[in-house]
């Protein structure tokens, strides 16, 4: 996919627009299976919020993926995409007993991360099959927002609180097939991601009838040139080693499973978005776009990073700009960046563009979400259409006065 396509894609389907490129995903998940390959048993599950695109999640199981779910309408989507339902996990946070019990209905592994719905959940299904999200209170992960295995974290349950765990699960009689954690994203230290790993492994001696671990994710990405990513090939070395090891001291082969977002589509994808307005003020350059943080709110939410690229002039002069967006709010994409010479009308390419960006978009200023396309077999496909002005109307309801 080369600076040409991207260029027809806005042409053809207009601007805004997600471009995602089938060849990088399937190339991060054979970079990831063959970093463990040494494992007996893998299973990676394509973390759905990152990217939830129906025709992605299609390409997804193609390649044997399975599916990490966090709400009953992503199980559902999953299931759309024609997974089966051993082939989904579902990892909710903070959801009520009924949506869990709605989940377990329809056949997917329920993954638990308190103790209060675990007993609850014990006590009416001791049968079905239940994994525990363990908190091994590792800080790890980014930025705070995204660091969620530490002490003051919401998520999982904290490795404090196993003998009232081990009580649960003996007064229920319930069956544990699984232990998993996930400590943040960007974790940028594989060390931190092994001395996780061992508190998980401690933790999964004490129950008898495992069928997998779950590392989580969490794996850095580069975000920008030279930056730092999580050596996946060493940690696939070391990780293996261990886990290998930890299962002949079980006494049984166990699963290992993965659940990524961003290591498998946040490098796929590019944003697209036209230059509206280049807005020089007493200090700084502003190239204002057609879009805002309700199409990619990663930079204002998190402080993230897209490089930005003019692919309508790639060989223009350097200069620095703030790219900022349309909505009537600090909007900011990105602070003074050296950027080839913007011109009004000229398309801007943002990377790192396949996570967690269109998932996140809203229509905040009654705005469209943009259209997404799938570049596959050197053809652009229309994954999904922008919407329209009845999409904005949809679900309201007027009353008269
Ligand atoms: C439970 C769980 N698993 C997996 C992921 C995917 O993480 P990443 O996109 O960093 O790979 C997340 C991200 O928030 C998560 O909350």
């Amino acid at each position: 996919m080369d600076t040409n396509n991207l260029l027809k894609i806005a042409k053809d389907y207009g601007s805004p627009v997600y471009v995602y490129n089938s060849e990088k995903i399937v190339a991060q998940y054979k970079r990831l299976t063959s970093a463990f390959n040494k494992v007996k048993s893998l299973k990676i599950n394509y973390a759905v919020k990152a990217l939830s695109n129906i025709s992605v999640l299609k390409l997804f199981n193609t390649l044997g993926s399975g599916l990490d779910t966090v709400s009953i309408q992503e199980v559902k989507l999953g299931l759309a995409a024609g997974f089966l339902p051993e082939q989904i996990i579902y990892t909710p946070n903070g959801v009520s007993l009924e949506e869990i019990e709605m989940a377990a209905e329809l056949g997917v592994q329920i993954n638990i991360d308190n103790l209060s719905i675990l007993e609850q959940f014990g006590t009416r299904h001791p049968k079905t099959p239940v994994c525990i999200r363990i908190n091994p209170h590792v800080m790890a992960g980014g930025n705070t927002n995204i660091s969620v295995g530490h002490i003051d974290s919401k998520f999982g349950i904290s490795i404090h609180q196993l003998p009232h765990l081990f009580r649960i699960v003996d007064n229920t009689k319930m069956n544990i097939n699984g232990i998993h954690m996930h400590t943040g994203s960007d974790i940028l230290d594989i060390d931190v991601f092994l001395y996780a790993s061992e508190i998980l492994f401690d933790t999964a001696k004490h129950f008898k009838d495992l069928e997998f671990i779950d590392f989580g994710s969490g794996f850095k990405v580069p975000y920008k040139e030279g930056d730092i990513e999580t050596n996946i090939e060493e940690l696939g070395k070391k990780l293996s080693k261990r886990f290998n090891e930890f299962c002949k001291e079980y006494g049984r082969d166990l699963t290992l499973a993965f659940e990524p977002g961003k290591f498998l589509v946040s490098e796929a994808g590019m944003f697209l978005t036209k230059v509206n307005v280049v807005k020089q003020t007493t200090s700084t350059v502003f190239a204002q776009v057609d879009s805002g943080f309700n199409h990619l709110i990663r930079p204002m939410l998190y402080g993230s990073q897209h490089d930005i690229i003019n692919i309508s002039n790639p060989k223009g002069r350097e200069r620095f700009y703030s790219v900022v967006g349309y909505i009537c709010e600090t909007d900011t994409f990105a602070n003074n960046r050296r950027i080839n010479e913007i011109r009004e009308g000229d398309m801007l390419a943002f990377k790192n563009a396949g996570a967690y960006c269109f998932t996140m978009s809203s229509n905040y200023n009654s705005r469209y979400r943009p259209a997404e396309v799938l570049w596959h077999n050197n053809e652009a496909h229309l994954i999904r259409k922008r919407e329209t002005f009845d999409d904005i109307l949809k679900n309201q309801i007027e009353i008269q006065f």
